[in-house]
Order: C-alpha cells, then structure tokens, then sequence
C-alpha cells in the first residue's frame, strides 16, 4: 500500500525512480510525485492521479543522481496534488515520502501550528517532514540521520520513510517501522524501495530492514543501526532474490489479473513439486519442523488471514477437517487481536498472506507469539515481515502476484493447505488408501485448472449475458461456502457489482425475499453428497423467477439452471479449488465488459499494510 523509490548514484535519478513507481503502482495509485535536488533548492514535481501523469509533467531532462518518489493509496486527505508525496518542511530543506500511518499527527500538527508552522497539505506525513526540519534549522544543527532519529521517536504509528536534505545530497536516511522497506545494493548506485518490484530491474542483490532500524544510504555505502536516539549499529549482509524484472512484466497478457488466473497451473505445479510422497500416501512440507510426535500432538487448527486468505483458510479448515479429523475453522485476522483470544497450547495456528506484509495478520501472529501460541505462516513473499515474524511455514511459490485480485496466491494457498490436512490426516486416523486418493488429485490439480481455463470463452459469454446486474447472490454448501465467498469478493472488488455471499441453506431464512427476475444467483454445485439439496436450493430460487448461474461437475437436469460453468471431476475435498477458477473468469470478463480498470480497482490497491 503506497509505495516507495528512493536512488543514489551516478544516474540520472528521476527516470530510474519514475520506473520504479510504474513497477509499485500497484500498490497505490491516487497520486504520484518525486523530488531531487537543484541549485538552490528542491525540486518537487508532483500530481494528483497516475504514475503516467507524473511521468507527463517531466518535461526536460533532471541532472541529479539522487532522489525519492512515491506512489500513493490515501489514508489522511483525499487524492490530490497537495496531498501527495513527497512533502516539505517549511524552509523547503528536506523531503520525505512515508508509507504508513502517523496515529498521533494531529498532536503533532496542533504543537507545531501554535509555534507557527503552516501546513501545505492534510496528510499525517507533513508534519514529520516539519519536525526534521525544524530540528536541522536550529543553531547546533544535528545531521540528517540525528535529525530523523530525534523526529521519529516523537512519532507513534507505523512507517517505512526515506528523507532527502537538500543541502546533503550525497546520502538518504531510511527507517522503518511496520512498512517494509528494502536497499538494493547496486555498483556505485544505490536504490530504496517498498518492494524488491522496484529493484530486480537494477539489482538483485537486496538488505531487508527490520522494524526499528534505521539506514543512512550512499552511493557506494549503507550503515544500518537501531532506531533508538542512543542507537546501535546493526549489521547487515545483502541477500539475493530469486527474482528478474519480467517477473513484473506483462508479456503478452492484458493486464495482470488475467497473466496471474493464466499462470496458475504453471504456479500450482510450483506449490506441489517435491511435496507429494506417494510411498507413504503424505506431503512432505520441509519448511514445518514439527515430528510426526508434534503434529499428533496438535488437537485444534486455526487459520487466520484477510479477504481472500480468509477464504483460502476457510477451504483449509474444510479439508483438515475432512482429512485429519481435528477440529479446524478460519477467522479474519483483522478481528483478532481486539477479541483478547485464548491461545490454547495444543493448537496450531496458521498465518495466511499472500504479500507476508498484511498488518493484521501480521499484529495477529505478532499477538500469537505473545501469548506462546504454535505458529506457522503460509505466505508467498519470501523474506517478508510475517514469513520472518513465523519463522516456518509453507512458502506458496505462486510468483510475484501484481494484480490487486488475488487469484493463482488464492489457488496456491488453498493447495497448500490440502496438503498440510494431508500430512496431519496421515499421521493421524486417514488410511494410506485415502492419503494415495488425495495425492493423486493433488497431482491432477494444474491439468485440470488448465482445462478450466481453456473454456475461458464460454465463461466470458455467460458473463457478458449478466453485465447488466446491479446486484447478485453467491451461494454455497459446506465445501461451496468458501467458494462462494471468494466468487463475491471477486466480483465486487473488480467489477463494482453488489455480491452477497450466503450459505446455500441460509437462503430461506432470509434472503430469499430478494429473488426476482433481477437477482441472479450464481451457486456452487459439486456431484457430492449435498448434490440433491443445492437441487433443491436452484428450484426455489427459479420458482421466484431468479436466474441460475450454476458452477457444476455434476449433470443436472436439463434446463434446470439458465448457464453452466463447468468444472472438472476430482477427489470431492479438493473440490474448492477447481471450483474457484470459473469465479475468477467470470468477474474478469463481467468487468471487462463493463469496462473497468481491471488491475487498478477503485479505492483499493495490493497489500494493505494500514489497519
Ligand atoms: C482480494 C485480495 C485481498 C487480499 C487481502 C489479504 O482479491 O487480494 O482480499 O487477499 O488483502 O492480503 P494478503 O494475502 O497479502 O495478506
């Protein structure tokens, strides 16, 4: 959410950090702006709207070899030029672009208004730019890296900031507290990013900061200390990431959403390979160091993540359930620091993040560990604040997911948490028979989404006869619910549809007042043994004169439903995760219709690192 370029080398600076903001629009993109240093001053170009727009109003070639630009997703002030990064302090000396949320800006904003400070803009990051630079302003002026150490621990919340001074152009100072922020060490150069996207173009070759440290960056150096004012050096080897800049690119694709729906057998055969033990029937998940002592030890399963982790750890529960036997369920991980929970010592709980930066899950496993809870991640992103706060876990390997829509993370996650009730069922009560069925559907997983996605056409027709619906239900049982849950999420998030996700049998109780002839149902319908009641669901709704769209590998009745998106046959507990696909297919093409900016959904943006 937002997102961060900072450069300091030999280059000249703005096109290297207008390329990297394109590489993170993805994570905010109500406005853009960047500032390197001139004679006599700073230069600030910035606007409200797209990277594009920004990259418009750079009419001439900027000498400098320094600078910091941002891409942003409001929190405090609506979109405008004014509000975006980066901000100034009054003498017009230093610069600064923030990710995150200052809590206590307003305090700060009153303090600094009655000593007679006037602010540009109504964001929170103002008035941290004010407090570095009233401090360098003063008689003992302190450097820059004091300065941002002195203002910073006047500040509550969370941040990943880079600050530029005019008058010392040869370095950056960075910190970081609960929006990540990476160096990508470069030769002679070096760049500062919110996400190694805005990296791999340059470098491989990257330094995580860590939460509460701080960097003091120059083009042929860093130093990284802790961010206390009596600091402490720390220090820091670069890692390589197995990652290049057509990772980031679109190749042929349209837009990212559908690159990523297209990938998935490709990021799903990724996710099983070397996991699946057909000798004794079970997964091997190296990244969980429990023995098979520990893991029988384990009485109750808890998955916790946001939106459509959530979902993906609702299809999880599912299987644990059905697999190992053990009670199992999904709670959104926003909720459940502020409920005061019980962590049982005997439960193992399950951090779900696609981006590993999502705040509430990460307070969540951060709450967790508090309370000595048993704690694995199941994240995509590897060296990210959850994979590092839950120290082991199952990396997803789905690739870099760019588009705000989740779809082949959602896809890998659900797979990996097949085979996580996998390995519990078989040490536990699940014969190898039964462990031999589900590796072989596991195994079938990437040709059968490929075979899905082959009708991608049929789906985009189906859709196209719906793009006029102001409002649809999603329905499903038992294994469906999850899948109807995402298929709703889907829909709304890209194409501004109403969805309301219900349990197949809640429909009666309630919602079905709202069946008309305006109200399409889509419902998940699996050849299992709740075949003939979901049956029964579709004749009540078409008895209301409600139009059926049913996502189905079972032969219905003919005419009974008014289109068909159809799924493959496998194991029925594997079921949600072929049954996603179509959904994902379907609120593609329904937007696209509609024309939506598919990639760049309103009011939304990639990994939501704000509460
Ligand atoms: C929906 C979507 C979001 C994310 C949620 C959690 O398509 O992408 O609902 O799933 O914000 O994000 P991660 O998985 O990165 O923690």
């Amino acid at each position: 959410m937002c997102g961060i370029v900072g450069y300091v080398g030999k280059r000249p600076a703005a096109p290297i950090l207008v390329e990297g903001l394109h590489r993170l629009e993805y994570r905010g993109y109500d406005s853009a702006g960047l500032a390197t240093p001139e004679a006599g001053g700073l230069r600030v170009i910035k606007t409200e709207g797209r990277v594009q727009q920004l990259r418009n109003l750079i009419k001439e070639e900027i000498p400098a070899a320094v600078g910091i630009a941002h891409t942003r997703w409001a929190t405090h002030g609506e979109p405008s030029d004014a509000n975006a990064h980066p901000h100034l302090d009054s003498a017009g000396r230093i610069a600064l672009v923030h990710n995150g949320i200052i809590e206590n800006s307003d305090r700060l904003r009153a303090q600094l208004t009655a000593e007679g400070v006037s602010f540009a803009s109504e964001t929170d990051t103002e008035a941290l730019a004010h407090l570095i630079g009233r401090l360098m302003a003063a008689e003992d002026a302190p450097s820059l890296e004091e300065a941002v150490r002195a203002a910073l621990s006047r500040v509550e919340g969370t941040y990943g900031i880079v600050v530029l001074d005019r008058d010392n152009p040869d370095h950056l100072v960075v910190a970081r507290n609960g929006s990540p922020i990476v160096l990508g060490i470069g030769e002679g150069e070096m760049f500062v990013a919110s996400d190694v996207a805005a990296l791999v173009r340059h470098t491989q070759q990257v330094v995580y900061l860590d939460d509460g440290e701080l960097a003091v960056v120059r083009s042929d150096e860093f130093h990284t200390s802790t961010l206390a004012v009596e600091a402490s050096p720390v220090v820091k080897s670069p890692t390589t990431v197995d990652l290049v800049a057509d990772d980031y690119e679109l190749g042929g694709s349209t837009d990212f959403m559908s690159k990523e729906i297209h990938e998935q057998p490709t990021a799903l055969a990724r996710a099983l390979s070397g996991r699946l033990n057909e000798r004794f029937a079970t997964a091997h998940l190296g990244g969980i160091n429990m023995e098979p002592r520990e893991l029988r030890a384990i009485r109750r399963v808890k998955f916790l993540g946001c939106g459509s982790s959530y979902y993906a750890g609702q299809m999880g529960a599912q299987l644990v359930e059905e697999l190992a036997r053990i009670p199992a369920d999904a709670e959104p991980a926003s909720e459940f620091r502020y409920r005061n929970p019980v962590v049982e010592a005997d439960t193992l709980y399950v951090a779900l993040s696609q981006s590993g930066e999502t705040l509430d899950t990460l307070a969540a496993a951060q709450e967790l560990k508090r309370k000595g809870g048993q704690l694995l991640g199941v994240v995509n992103v590897v060296g990210s604040a959850i994979a590092r706060e839950c120290g082991s876990g199952i990396f997803l390997h789905a690739g870099p997911e760019v588009s705000v829509a989740s779809t082949k993370a959602l896809t890998n996650t659900a797979t990996s948490l097949a085979m996580l009730g996998l390995l519990l069922g078989r040490v536990r009560d699940l014969s190898t028979a039964d462990g031999k069925r589900i590796v072989a559907g596991l195994r079938r997983l990437p040709e059968q989404v490929a075979e899905i996605l082959a009708q991608e056409q049929a789906v985009a027709q189906v859709a196209a006869r719906f793009a006029d619906t102001r409002s649809m239900f999603f329905v499903g049982r038992v294994r469906g619910w999850p899948v109807a849950r995402e298929g709703a999420q889907k829909l709304k998030e890209i194409s501004y549809v109403h969805a309301e996700a219900y349990q197949a049998s809640e429909l009666k109780h309630g919602p079905l007042a709202l069946i008309d002839n305006t109200m399409p149902t889509v419902i998940v319908v699996p050849d299992d043994e709740l075949l003939s009641k979901n049956i029964g669901t579709i004749e009540e709704i078409k008895a209301r004169s409600g139009a059926v769209i049913a996502v189905t590998n079972a032969e219905l009745p003919a005419g009974l439903v008014d289109a068909e998106l159809r799924v493959p046959r496998n194991e029925t507990e594997l079921d949600p995760i072929l049954f996603t696909i179509p959904l994902q297919l379907f609120a593609y093409h329904l937007a696209a219709k509609l024309g939506r900016d598919i990639d760049r959904p309103r009011n939304l943006a990639k990994s939501v690192t704000v509460e």
